[in-house]
């Protein structure tokens, strides 16, 4: 639905997302738009929607905190840097050199790095309204119950925008207009590089972007004014606003995901951070945080109470009450209630965890059993392991410092409480019994028991 892409591209626009501004308001060491939103640094949101509705050339002007705003924009814009914050229209000016010399840009598409709601739809709906209409400057305005803080959107007699009055500047009546100006412009690029320098500075010393408006309109250009509600155009100056933009992005996240097929539970409950992936049929339960880069299969039953971060998880898995961070979880693995596992946990296929089960850096093989108060940790576990009750891996020696592994090899059962003092291989089928401390290597297929266990007989396996 539109007519100015080719193939989904602007190529004849370019966008600057102005990032350079402290966040006086946010009182705070982080600049403002790396403060994160379900997951991602804010300014991520709007270099991904300008990037979404087409345009590939992307200036991103950074001054405040420019190095770690650089980092976070990462390879998906150009950076500039704006030395002396001297208002928006300044901001702008650094991207001239960038833009300027490339007659394939028509358009200049602008918007503010603190405002995370945009949509890739409204960049496209305003640059396509901008040439339809032949205007020189198309801007996005919003009705706002509470229009303090932003610019006014002040129209003539006929309805038609003729200036934006920053509430600094506004008189009485001026304050009174519930119209605001949201800081999104698509602009003539050739109109835009000559007039920029001709904007003068306001009383406090700054250049306003938004000046131009009246610039445009002293001239006899046009200037074209689209409407978008508030939970599309909201900026966030402070961290009320910063909580408001959050609740709005993560109602957008929970409802992509269920209109893809996923069961979320009372959603309000459900916290789920931006790029997380969960399949069809899958059913969050209440009280539940899926976080980071973590994917989860199909028909998983997640929650209530769990954690997820960084994981990624199989299908038809259960996680109920449990913290998962950065591990991986085969299919059909159930987990929990209360179980631990921390970075570096793979567990296979059909494993079972269960209550204070806590599993760190360490394999657990396909089919293996881990019901209650256990710890793995650095350790490679085999299939078909019984884990008992209270069995631990004493993994860290602390004299040395060192962390050693621990090797328990197929079809092994472990008694209960058998503390596991690394390094040390339990061989294939053998069992320990309860209270083992096992302190040296345990042959395959016998039974050792004691402190420090010892080898008794052969194991008799259970018919199979
Ligand atoms: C600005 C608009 C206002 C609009 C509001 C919408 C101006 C003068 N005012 O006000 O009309 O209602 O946004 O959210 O444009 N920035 C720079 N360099 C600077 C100054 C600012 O890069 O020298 C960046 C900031 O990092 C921010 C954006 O520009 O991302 C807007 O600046 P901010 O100070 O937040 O402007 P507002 O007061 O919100
Ligand atoms: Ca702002």
């Amino acid at each position: 639905m539109r007519p100015f892409c080719i193939g989904g591209v602007m190529p004849d626009t370019a966008a600057v997302i102005l990032a350079a501004g402290q966040g006086k308001r946010m009182h705070s060491a982080t600049p403002k738009v790396l403060h994160r939103i379900a997951g991602r640094p804010m300014i991520d949101y709007v270099v991904t929607a300008v990037r979404e509705s087409g345009v590939t050339r992307v200036v991103v002007v950074v001054g405040h905190g420019a190095d770690a705003v650089e980092a976070a924009v990462g390879g998906h814009a150009k950076c500039v840097r704006q030395m002396e914050l001297r208002g928006t229209a300044d901001a702008v000016l650094q991207a001239r050199p960038l833009l300027q010399g490339d007659a394939r840009i028509h358009d200049v598409l602008i918007a503010h790095g603190d405002c995370p709601l945009l949509t890739p739809s409204l960049f496209g709906e305003l640059v396509q309204r901008r040439r339809e209409t032949g205007a020189m400057i198309a801007l996005v305005a919003t009705p706002a119950d509470d229009p303090r803080g932003y610019g006014r959107v002040i129209r003539d007699a006929d309805g038609r925008v003729s200036a934006i009055v920053e509430e600094a500047s506004a008189s009485e009546k001026e304050r009174e207009i519930r119209e605001i100006n949201a800081g999104v412009y698509s602009v003539d690029a050739s109109w835009l590089w000559e007039h920029l320098p001709s904007v003068k500075p306001s009383p406090s010393g700054e250049y306003y972007l938004t000046d131009l408006v009246a610039l445009a309109v002293s001239e006899g250009s046009r200037v074209y004014a689209i409407e978008a509600p508030m939970t599309v155009t909201a900026g966030v100056n402070d961290r009320a606003q910063l909580a408001m933009a959050e609740e709005v992005i993560r109602e957008r996240i929970r409802r992509d995901l269920m209109v893809s097929g996923v069961t979320l539970m009372d959603p309000r409950t459900i916290y789920i951070d931006a790029g997380v992936k969960i399949g069809t049929d899958s059913i969050v339960y209440p009280g539940t945080f899926i976080e980071g880069s973590t994917v989860i299969g199909t028909r998983c039953r997640i929650g209530p109470h769990a954690r997820i971060v960084d994981s990624r998880i199989g299908s038809d898995v259960t996680i109920q009450m449990s913290v998962v961070e950065s591990a991986e979880v085969g299919d059909r693995v159930q987990i929990g209630p209360f179980a631990h596992l921390r970075p570096g946990a793979t567990i296979e296929a059909d494993v079972e965890l269960g209550n204070y089960a806590e599993v760190k850096n360490s394999r657990i093989g396909a089919g293996t059993r881990m019901h209650h108060f256990s710890y793995i940790g650095d350790a490679d576990v085999g299939e078909g392991v019984n884990i008992g009750a209270g069995t631990i891996t004493t993994n860290f020696d602390s004299e040395s410092g060192v962390k050693n592994r621990t090797v328990v090899e197929d079809g092994v059962s472990l008694g209960s409480d058998t503390m596991l003092v690394a390094p040390v291989t339990v061989g294939k089928d053998a069992m320990t019994g309860a209270g083992a401390v096992v302190t040296h290597d345990v042959e395959p297929g016998t039974v050792v028991v004691g402190v420090p266990a010892r080898p008794l007989r052969r194991r008799r396996m259970p018919p199979a």
